[in-house]
């Protein structure tokens, strides 16, 4: 597999121990049961960018032994958690396509995708168990605050809150949680030092905030075809995210322009249908609120980089900042 953080020999190397753990995957995805087995490789079958797995191959070289068999381990178990959520998530928002393919609860009704999601969950549970208490605690700890952030977004925000806090609290929970785990996990599976795995965590923690605001934009303006997923699919829940936060704190402000209130406007009304939707996203897509939210995307990962002071400068750092950027400057 492709390693895109890094070139050369770190690259190649690291391209190879992703074919490993790409390996090591799928024995977790299929068991040999004929009716449960092509639920559960539904979706790692139909592509996705195994960000998470590639940050604990990444961060694992900062510590004495990057190859243990421990590293892959995690490796395997970020990525089956994630699944796992991508099957829960997609029964919430109603998702029809996930990874250019229909969303598993399309294909096999939601009872069936919500199963599927607790077996991986299960599988993981089982493989970072080898791990020990301290890796098994932080597993749960991470999946708990994942699943609290989904609640609260589902919730929604509470009177007297204010409304950007609450979704970045939302955010840091459901998406930057699982990837400060996977920094954190790279280092301590591979013998790193506790300094390091704490200062990797908030690098995570933080391109975490900052990767889901950036896909929050992608959910406006790229194409279904390029995501594998439905524009527009978090306006239609009515699902609050950066771009809409910013229109109703302009219009509180009273400095909202007429396009913007149009569109705050159209989000109220019913967008149950395509051409609503797609009326919508057009109109969001050309209104500035779009670039103020890609410029708090860049301040997240400004803030980001001041964590990897921490580690040593060479390529493994410039590895990471590497995987920063290309967390808030994606197309899909
Ligand atoms: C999607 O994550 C869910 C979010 C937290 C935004 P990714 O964008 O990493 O999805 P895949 O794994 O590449 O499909
Ligand atoms: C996904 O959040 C977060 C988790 C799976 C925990 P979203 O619902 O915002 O992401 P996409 O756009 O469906 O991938
Ligand atoms: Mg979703
Ligand atoms: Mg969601």
């Amino acid at each position: 597999m492709n390693f895109p953080y890094a070139d050369g020999t770190l690259g190649e190397v690291l391209g190879q121990r992703m074919d490993r753990v790409e390996r090591e995957l799928m024995v977790h995805l299929s068991v040999g049961d004929g009716i449960l087995d092509p639920v559960t490789s539904h979706l790692a079958q139909a592509g996705g960018k195994r960000l998470r797995p590639a940050l604990v191959l990444l961060t694992a070289e900062l510590g004495t032994h990057p190859d243990a068999q421990a590293v892959f381990d995690s490796a395997v178990v970020v990525e089956l958690t994630h699944l796992a959520s991508l099957y829960h998530d997609d029964v919430m928002d109603e998702a029809p396509k996930r990874r250019g393919v229909d969303a598993a609860q399309k294909v096999y009704g939601n009872s069936r995708a919500i199963l599927a999601g607790d077996i991986l969950f299960a599988r993981a549970s089982v493989v970072i168990s080898h791990l020990g208490p301290r890796a098994v605690e932080l597993h749960a700890r991470t999946f708990e605050r994942l699943c609290k952030g989904q609640f609260h977004e589902t919730a929604g925000v509470q009177p007297g809150v204010n409304m950007r806090e609450f979704y970045l609290s939302v955010l840091s929970d459901k998406t930057a949680s699982l990837i400060a785990a996977s920094a954190r996990y790279g280092v301590l599976s591979s013998g790193g030092s506790e300094e390091v795995a704490d200062a990797v965590a908030r690098f995570g923690e933080r391109i975490g905030v900052a990767f889901q605001i950036a896909d929050d934009v992608i959910d406006i303006v790229s194409d279904g075809a390029t995501t594998g997923k439905t524009p527009g699919t978090d306006l239609r829940d009515g699902v609050a995210t950066m771009p809409t936060i910013l229109l109703q704190e302009q219009a509180q402000a009273g400095t909202l322009d007429d396009a913007g209130m149009r569109i705050l406007n159209a989000l109220r009304g019913d967008l149950s249908s395509d051409e609503a939707l797609a009326d919508v996203v057009g109109m969001l897509r050309a209104h500035p609120v779009m670039e103020q939210t890609q410029a708090i995307a860049e301040q997240w990962l400004a803030r980001a980089e001041v964590e990897l002071e921490a580690v040593p400068e060479g390529e493994v750092r410039d590895a990471l900042l590497q995987f920063g950027r290309m967390s808030v400057q994606r197309v899909a």
